[in-house]
């Protein structure tokens, strides 16, 4: 009986670290970056304490697909995500594989979905 308990065990935890769980904010290789799936969870998590409708900061709105595709765009977003003297979000720079996304989202051309 514990003979199998171990076995068990073993096999769980062997699957585990084995198997491909998608993490959030891991760059895709085989399709396109979208704002549903990608950039709207990223923006949503860290951005809109300060930039969504009720008193957005600096009169910057990131609530929806065209708002934030006009700020990558058209505006600043991608430059101050990268940029370390003065990042968005304002408490420091997203980790790459993150930033990395938005790049890859506008070489594919600011996909929605
Ligand atoms: C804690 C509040 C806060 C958070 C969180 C925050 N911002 Fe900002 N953001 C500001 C403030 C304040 C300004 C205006 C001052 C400045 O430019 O530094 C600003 C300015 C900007 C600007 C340049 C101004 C403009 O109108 O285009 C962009 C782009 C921007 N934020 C994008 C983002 C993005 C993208 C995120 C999330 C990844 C984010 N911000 C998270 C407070 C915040």
């Amino acid at each position: 009986m514990r003979k199998i308990f171990y076995i068990l065990i073993t096999l769980i935890i062997t699957s585990c670290t084995t198997a491909e769980i998608p993490l959030v904010g891991e760059i895709p290789s085989d399709r396109k970056v979208s704002y549903n799936t990608d950039i709207q969870p990223i923006i949503f998590n860290n951005c809109l304490t300060c930039h969504s409708s009720v008193n957005p900061a600096n009169g910057l709105i990131l609530e929806t697909y065209t708002q934030v595709r006009n700020s990558a765009e058209n505006g600043t977003l991608i430059q101050r995500l990268n940029d370390a003297a003065n990042p968005m979000p304002q408490s420091g720079l997203l980790t790459p594989d993150r930033r990395a996304l938005f790049d890859k989202w506008k070489v594919e051309g600011y996909p929605e979905n």
